[in-house]
């Protein structure tokens, strides 16, 4: 499933290694992972989110706060994609809790689900292959996906930077690509604990080159968080984590005692050229 990100070949595992025909070959990390991200796709040393936002996403989301999402995804998949047989892409799958959970939801006994997620961030991919060793994991850039072309029947991008081209050119004909990006109310009252004019998130309606619109809806629940500690997680898995000043973390996290989700997701097919 994978390619040389140098050549575009597709890469085969012997042992420890994935290589290409033309001896391009990258190593196996010990938790199962490889790294196709290559020097000169990186804008520095380690890019990505790092590990400490990871451990913290990582945290809040196995207490299943978002499970509605993962519900509403799985529901969209197996009503559009039918089929038995599932290929899926999470690109930008962070430490890979939406797609172990989806991978579960869609599970059938006779069906047969591939599934793969990649990150340009290591400490994500670390955490993931090493958790999730059923699925598949790569190091790189949603930029240059490693993929073999119209290969996948689902593409997801969760929160995530995504490049229309590259997913037109992974996806099956007629394949689905959902993007998930925050409402522009989403999680407004930690907005309002931290500024003092706080700015709402712009939603993309733009429609992507050779794609046509399935879905486009809109997801919105309240977040039940009794506990300081579930707010910080939730706090630092996000960028605004950087704009608590040092030792205003309780406060902040105090004002945010009612808390709602709100999503868009849009759902694209792959038009027949
Ligand atoms: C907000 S997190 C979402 C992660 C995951 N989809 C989730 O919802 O838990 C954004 C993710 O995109 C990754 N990311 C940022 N830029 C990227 C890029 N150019 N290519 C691939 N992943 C990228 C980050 O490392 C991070 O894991
Ligand atoms: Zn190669």
């Amino acid at each position: 499933m994978w390619i040389c990100p140098v050549c575009q070949a597709s890469l085969a595992r012997t042992g420890e290694q994935w290589q290409c025909e033309n001896r391009h070959s990258y190593d196996r990390a010990k938790a199962g992972y490889v790294n196709l991200l290559l020097a000169n796709q990186k804008s520095r040393p380690d890019p990505g989110d790092n590990k400490t936002m990871m451990t913290a996403r990582r945290a809040f989301l196995e207490q299943h706060h978002y499970l509605p999402l993962v519900r509403k995804l799985a529901e969209i998949i197996a009503l559009q994609h039918p089929a038995k047989s599932l290929t899926i892409h999470d690109a930008g799958c962070g430490e890979g809790y939406y797609l172990h959970q989806l991978c579960s939801l869609l599970y059938r006994p006779d069906s047969v689900i591939t599934a793969a997620g990649s990150d340009i961030s290591r400490s994500a991919i670390e955490m993931a292959a090493k958790k999730y060793q059923t699925l598949q994991f790569a190091i790189a850039s949603n930029f240059n996906i490693p993929v073999i072309g119209n290969s996948r029947d689902v593409v997801l991008h969760i929160f995530a930077p995504a490049s229309a081209a590259e997913v037109l050119t992974i996806l099956v004909p007629r394949g689905l690509w959902i993007r998930v990006t925050p409402a522009p109310e989403h999680l407004a009252e930690l907005r309002a604990a931290l500024y003092q004019t706080p700015q709402q998130h712009s939603a993309d309606a733009e429609i992507p080159a050779g794609f046509e619109v399935l879905l486009q809806t809109r997801l919105q629940f309240n977040l039940n968080l009794p506990d300081l500690q579930s707010r910080k997680q939730l706090l630092m898995m996000t960028p605004y984590y950087w704009s608590v000043a040092a030792g205003a973390m309780d406060t902040v996290c105090g004002k945010m005692s009612k808390l709602s989700a709100a999503f868009i997701i849009q759902v694209f097919r792959k038009a027949l050229q």
